[in-house]
């Protein structure tokens, strides 16, 4: 008997192999990101201000919880006992001071730093620190970590990373983990148990179709996501990078198409515009509660891309209860005609009524053919209900 309870008591204290916490991401998360507007340039008061903004706005009530303070926010030097300091004049009051102000505000709060020795801005990274720094993030009431990859020099990027969610695991606070590794080494494939999103490309660029160095515009993202639909599902997203919606260098019609196909492509929706400057277009995109709910659909099935034709690809996205959303993207530059035979999309399975989601109507049938005019680089979202 003594044998058989030193045998139990032995067992229970065997370390468990650590995981990450478990059901924090059922659907894609959203949030605000100070990252594509911002920069650097950053400061407590500017958060503060742009979360009462994202309440007035109606963007908290639409469902933007996280707030995530990106890269910019550390001093340059961690203190004497190695811990992280965040900058002693632009967030003077320190990082739970600013935790505290979100929570009660309704959010949750949101963080970057960096698998590397340094992050991208050149400020102290978690290598070597990772159980150290998530005793840190919980006792500010972190909730959300985005986790970057420069200056990681040979390091694993699974190992890393790994690392980095065991040390959440040990300081005991449930934080979403948000790998930001950008695709190199196809996170896809091994992240699903140590993050709950993974960025699958380089950074997003403020355009439809420019490429930088490194970043690149949202039409390029979307052909890379195209292959990767199989790996998403709840607790487990594709990042294909935060949000241009309502920045300089998106038309309307392109806010409103990178919008619609990231709802699709159920991607984590973060924000990234100045949320105390958002004109009413803007708002409306980002706060539209069909296309949301399409985004936010339970059943978390990325869409897959249907048909790429000059000027036409056709988006699908199954959703809960035998619906489907459906994309028609035009990837060029001038307007095309749509024809849509409703039997040509040999995912459906009989008859449906349609919705028109940014023409707030119902048009019809699917045992009708469909017809309309769709500008470049514009889209048309329906979303298919059986039809009894
Ligand atoms: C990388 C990330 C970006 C942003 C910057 C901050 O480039 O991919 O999203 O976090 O670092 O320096």
């Amino acid at each position: 008997m003594i044998k058989k309870m030193l045998a139990l008591a032995v067992l229970m204290l065997a370390p468990l192999a650590a995981q990450k916490f478990e059901g924090l991401a059922p659907t894609p998360p959203m949030g605000w990101n100070t990252w594509n507007t911002f920069q650097g340039k950053i400061s407590e008061t500017l958060i503060k201000e742009a979360a009462d903004a994202l309440i007035a706005n109606g963007m908290q009530a639409a469902g933007y919880k996280y707030v995530v303070v990106d890269d910019g926010w550390e001093a340059p030097e961690r203190d004497a006992a190695g811990n992280l300091v965040p900058d002693p004049e632009r967030f003077p009051h320190g990082m739970k001071a600013l935790g505290d102000y979100l929570h009660a505000k309704g959010f949750k709060f949101g963080i970057h730093n960096c698998a590397g020795t340094k992050t991208c801005a050149g400020l102290p990274g978690g290598r070597g620190h990772e159980f150290q720094d998530a005793l840190s993030y919980a006792s500010w009431g972190v909730d959300y970590l985005k986790y970057d990859w420069c200056n990681h020099g040979t390091a694993n990027s699974q190992e890393t990373y790994n690392t980095m969610r065991d040390a959440i695991r040990a300081a005991g606070r449930p934080i979403v983990f948000s790998l930001c590794e950008w695709g190199d080494t196809k996170p896809w494939t091994w992240a699903k148990d140590t993050g709950h999103l993974w960025r699958t490309t380089g950074d997003i660029m403020d355009c439809y179709d420019c490429q930088g160095a490194y970043s690149l515009g949202w039409k390029f993202i979307l052909d890379i996501e195209a292959d990767l639909a199989q790996y998403a599902g709840p607790d487990h997203w594709n990042d294909p990078d935060m949000l241009e919606v309502g920045n300089a260098g998106q038309t309307p019609a392109e806010s409103r198409a990178h919008f619609t196909l990231w709802a699709m492509l159920a991607a984590p929706l973060m924000a990234g515009n100045d949320p105390r400057k958002m004109s009413d277009d803007t708002r409306r995109i980002l706060t539209d509660g069909e296309v949301l709910a399409i985004n936010q659909d339970g059943l978390g099935k990325q869409a897959t891309r249907f048909m790429k034709h000059p000027g036409k690809q056709i988006w699908a996205k199954e959703l809960s209860n035998g619906e489907w959303a459906v994309c028609f993207f035009n990837d060029s530059d001038e307007t095309v005609r749509l024809r849509i035979d409703w039997s040509s999309l040999t995912f459906l399975k009989g008859t449906y009524r349609v919705r028109d989601v940014w023409g707030k109507k119902d048009i019809g049938k699917t045992d009708v053919g469909f017809e309309a005019g769709l500008p470049g680089h514009d889209v048309i979202l329906v979303r298919l209900r059986p039809s009894s």
